[in-house]
Order: structure tokens, then sequence, then C-alpha cells
């Protein structure tokens, strides 16, 4: 299988880290692979805010766990349930109860990627951009999560410590770092391909 191919393959999710630290030579690298992603009418308007201080990281981890939980606790169980499954795998969510970094999984670095409020394609300009990430970062060794979960960081008392500007949004974050698991791959969805004469 070509190069390629066999990165996409072999992506996975990886929710357990090395405590080794990733350069900062390689964190701009996959930034600027990110940087190559398509953007609609090349707008490029994601901003990139690396966090890699392991104390900043795991206080975010824990705010943010305390915002899901508020809104978590404002529905209904069976709401909260079907959320949480339209969101997660299962094994996701097994993780999330027995991690003791319930968010960014004890990783060295986050990349939260922001986006314009006021531009309706800034989620999937941040999508095809942290594809991109996520891939380089496979073909170089390393492994990542996206976390949709962090964007309730701009609920969180520390968040004004970032200087995002109020017009952009945390869009995803990835988490990356050497992984410590090798997750089958999750099967893939079926017979929804339609070839239309
Ligand atoms: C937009 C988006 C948001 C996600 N948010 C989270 C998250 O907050 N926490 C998490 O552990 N995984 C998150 N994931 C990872 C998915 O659970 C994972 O990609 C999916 O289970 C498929 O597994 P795979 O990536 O190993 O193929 C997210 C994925 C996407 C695309």
């Amino acid at each position: 299988m070509n190069e390629v191919m066999k990165t996409i393959y072999e992506r996975r999710a990886v929710r357990k880290y090395k405590k080794t630290a990733v350069s900062r030579d390689i964190i701009e690298q996959l930034i600027a692979a990110g940087s190559m992603a398509p953007s609609a009418m090349n707008k490029q308007s994601w901003k990139f805010y690396v966090l890699t201080n392991k104390a900043t990281i795991h206080s975010f981890s824990t705010e943010i766990a305390h915002a899901a939980f508020k809104e978590v606790k404002h529905t209904s169980i069976t709401d909260a349930v079907k959320m949480s499954l339209s969101f997660f795998h299962l094994s996701t969510i097994v993780n999330f109860i027995t991690s003791d970094d319930h968010i960014f999984y004890g990783a060295p670095v986050v990349i939260l990627i922001t986006a314009p409020k006021a531009d309706d394609w800034s989620g999937l300009n941040t999508g095809m951009c942290a594809q991109n990430i996520m891939l380089a970062a496979k073909a170089m060794g390393l492994d990542t999560c996206p976390v949709g979960f962090a964007r309730l960081i701009m609920q969180t008392k520390d968040y004004a410590s970032l200087n995002i500007p109020d017009t952009e949004m945390v869009e995803l974050a990835i988490t990356v770092g050497y992984g410590d698991e090798h997750p089958a791959a999750h099967e893939r969805v079926k017979n929804n391909v339609h070839f239309v004469n």
C-alpha cells in the first residue's frame, strides 16, 4: 500500500500517551502541514494556540470536564447518554471515566484550533486542517486525538489567559504525543455509497 494510504488507515484516536516530550520543531512541522489544507476562498483563517505546559493542560482539562458535567446536568439522563453516544464511541466513554485527565488524556501537547465565529466555513476549514495535522503526526511516528469537548474551554475561568480574540471560537483541539496504546480500527459504516448514473 502506498505510504499516504497506509498513514490514513493506521491513524487512530489515541487516548494514552508516553511522557516523552514533543520537540518545538515537530510541533511547527505539524502546524505547517495543517496550514497546507484547503480552505474556502483560501481564507486560511485558522489560528493555533499550542499548550505544552503540563500543569496548564491538566488544569484546562479539569475545568473543561467540570463545564461538560454542568452541561450534562442540565439535560435528562437519556438525552445525555444519547448525546454522548452520538459523539463518542463507547470505548471513549469508558476511557473518559477511567482516565485521570478526562479531556486531553495526559498528552504532552494540545493544539487548539480557532477560526472566525462569523464564517460559515470555519468548521469545515478547521476539520481539513486538523486532519492534515493528524495524518502528518502519524507519518512522523506520533499519535493524536481530535477533541471536540475542548470547545468548552471557552467557558472556563482561565480562558482569558489564552488571549483568543472575541471574534474567534475554539473549533477543535488536537492532542499530540507519542502514543502508549494501539487501538484497533473501529469498523466503518458500509453500504452508504450511491453511484448515481
Ligand atoms: C469532531 C470530532 C470531535 C471529537 N471529539 C472527541 C472528544 O472530545 N474526545 C475524544 O476522546 N474523542 C473525540 N473524537 C474522536 C472520535 O471519538 C474518534 O475519531 C472515533 O471514535 C473514531 O475513531 P478513530 O479516530 O480511531 O478512527 C472526536 C472526533 C471528531 C471528528
